[in-house]
């Protein structure tokens, strides 16, 4: 795991400032006035900024930095625009200013009473992660020093009433650590997170009170799961499907969460081109979601029945793999061609999607996977891809995803597109070529819907590693990469 930024919150005492390590953050509001107790140097210095052409410019939620500012003893100044009355975006935005910054050095800021202090914790938190576990110290980094410890940065806040504050913080974090569970099974590599160690990794979660089940080989077969089985036939990884359970909300039906987890696709058969395939680390990107979204669920005992179910499965090449032209059946009793072995995620999807609706009469089901390249080629990075049968349902995700600032846009489903995957050998083909193939797919997976069943499906191969970044999260990838 890779180790979160740690937040400690104290009284504010402005008497040592002058002397402490590392950087300083200050919120500055409307009115443009200082934190007392900031050293007469400081104060000069930080007002001229303050009166510059470049502070004029930061909006709220931005920041402005004086390196080795006069009267401290700190290495950095920050400077950030966040009036009393900001929103939680705002407030979100300014904290990752200060996150983007962490380093290795001990990081101060300055909360006083503001209203949004806690939501500022949650952005920095959520900017400062790194995924560092594989980078080795070397002799002379800070990092080399405290080899064995976290060589994470630590944060304190100095505020008014640190216990309100601390208790206040405790939602993000649960948020916050969740979202971490997540990237780091997004960034570990496909030779250390096989199947079997990402149903361990979800086995551990037992230990916050989530129910979690896994159901090998043999016991898919038994369900008669061919459709995610056939996917899995070139790996030596064996193919899982990992059932978790939240149960806080008494006797309502649950709501079901299904994720893609293919922890590495190669396209099998119809192999993909070898330039960006590394990136392919990331096709469980939506079993990484459903996973980190029961641990904040966990975390916070939240009051509600969520089931989450992930199909583990790595798509391989290989003497025994899955061949073009293959005929599957599903467990609900379809049969597919599979006409391309890169079209994978809906087969494995299929299976855990019938399985989900059969074994829990969910009251809504959620799907999330890097399904299609074509959903990319529609949205780009920066908005998920939904798809449903269900107004409300897609429109209360859409506003929820507005109101946490993070990108959804949905496209159509339609009979028209339905066509498109019949074929003249088996009930259905998958894939139904390059034209429409976010909604092909999408289509493909409807079938494996039941009537009345309220469903939204959400394609995220765009959004899953975002290669420049968003204002809550570091890069994604290398820069040049597709
Ligand atoms: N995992 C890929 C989709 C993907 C592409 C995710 C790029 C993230 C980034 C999926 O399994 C796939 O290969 N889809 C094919 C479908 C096609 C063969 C019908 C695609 O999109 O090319
Ligand atoms: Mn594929
Ligand atoms: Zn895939």
């Amino acid at each position: 795991m890779a180790s979160p930024v740690e937040i400690s919150f104290t009284a504010t005492e402005t008497a040592g400032l002058a002397t402490r390590e590392g950087r300083i953050a200050i919120l500055i509001g409307e009115s443009n006035r200082l934190p007392a107790g900031l050293p007469r140097a400081t104060r000069d210095v930080a007002l001229r900024a303050l009166d510059s052409a470049g502070w004029k410019a930061v909006k709220a939620g931005g920041s402005l930095e004086l390196a080795y500012p006069a009267g401290l003893q700190a290495e950095a100044l920050q400077l950030i625009s966040l009036p009393k009355k900001a929103g939680v975006a705002e407030a979100r935005k300014a904290g990752a200013a200060i996150g983007a910054k962490l380093g290795k050095v001990e990081t101060t800021v300055l909360a006083d009473n503001h209203p949004q202090a806690a939501e500022l914790a949650l952005g920095l938190a959520l900017r400062g992660y790194t995924f560092d576990v594989y980078k080795t110290a070397k002799s002379g980094d800070v990092s080399a020093e405290t080899e064995g410890e976290s060589a994470r940065a630590h944060v304190t806040f100095m505020c008014a009433d640190p216990e309100a504050l601390a208790r206040k913080a405790e939602a993000g974090a649960a948020v916050a650590e969740g979202v971490f569970f997540t990237r780091d099974l997004i960034n570990e590599p496909a030779n250390v997170l096989t199947t079997t160690d990402f149903a361990d990794r979800l086995l551990a979660m037992r230990e916050l009170g989530l129910e979690v089940e896994v159901l090998d080989e043999d016991e898919l077969a038994k369900l008669g799961m061919r459709a995610l089985l056939g996917v899995g036939l070139g790996s030596e990884t064996p193919s899982k499907v990992v059932v978790m359970r939240w149960n806080g909300g008494g006797e309502e039906a649950p709501l079901a969460l299904v994720g893609k987890g293919v922890v590495f696709d190669t396209g099998g058969i119809s192999i993909k081109p070898a330039a960006g395939m590394e990136e392919m680390t990331m096709d469980m990107g939506g079993a990484g979601v459903v996973a980190g979204v029961m641990r904040t669920l966990a975390l916070r005992r939240a009051k509600a029945n969520v089931v989450g179910l992930v199909g583990l499965v790595e798509n391989m090449p290989d003497g025994r793999a899955q061949r073009p032209g293959d005929i599957v059946k599903s467990m609900k009793g379809d049969t597919i061609e599979i006409v391309n072995t890169d079209a994978e995620g809906r087969l494995v999807l299929a299976d855990v999607l019938w399985y989900a609706q059969k074994r829990f009469n969910p009251s809504a089901v959620i799907d999330l996977a890097t399904l299609t390249g074509a959903v990319i080629v529609a949205l780009g990075h920066d908005h998920a891809g939904l798809f449903s049968n269900d107004d409300p349902l897609v429109e209360a995700l859409l506003s929820a995803a507005k109101a946490e600032g993070e990108g959804a846009w949905r496209m159509p489903l339609a009979p028209a597109y339905d066509k498109l995957i019949d074929t003249r050998l088996a009930d259905m083909k998958n894939s139904g070529g390059r034209s429409a193939g976010s909604i092909t797919a999408a289509q493909f997976l409807q079938r494996f819907i039941r009537k009345d069943q309220p469903w939204v499906h959400i394609d995220i191969a765009g959004v899953a590693l975002p290669p420049g970044g968003t204002t809550l999260a570091p890069k994604g990838r290398q820069a040049g990469a597709s």
